[in-house]
């Protein structure tokens, strides 16, 4: 994962700008918590780059069942595909479904020259890049 710094941080390269389409596909990528490599997703909202651990937060399943795609058909909400919690892309909040008023764990995104990026905040950091891979 390429980076740059942002504010002082070490931001990681998510993708191009011109990836993520408002209410489109998102853009998948692992973080570390705890020592443990999890999955996560950026999709664009409102013209604004939101990212979330790819963790519902009724199960700890990944929403997407077809790879990057976060959004129900009206591109208004995310959803999971498992049992259909639905949330606000920009808050993570879950409005509907199982897990009503739990929310998704926010990731902090930047949109800098027109590239992505996810700036990692405790308890999240880059996943370690293997010696010999
Ligand atoms: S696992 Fe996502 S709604 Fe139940």
């Amino acid at each position: 994962m390429p980076e740059a710094s942002v504010d002082g941080m070490t931001a990681q390269f998510l993708c191009p700008a011109e990836a993520l389409i408002d209410g489109g596909t998102g853009v998948r990528f692992t973080v570390e918590l705890n020592a443990r490599q999890v999955g996560a997703f950026a999709v664009r909202f409102d013209g604004v780059v939101h990212g979330y651990l790819n963790q519902c937060a009724h199960v700890p399943m990944e929403l997407d069942w077809q790879e990057g795609r976060f959004f129900e058909s009206s591109g208004l909400y995310l959803i999971c595909a498992t049992h259909g919690a639905m949330y606000e892309p920009d808050s993570g909040q879950c409005v509907g479904g199982p897990c009503r008023g739990a929310a998704l764990a926010k990731l902090r995104i930047e949109e800098r020259d027109g590239k992505v990026f996810w700036v990692p905040e405790a308890p999240y950091r880059p996943v370690e890049q293997a010696v010999n891979a």
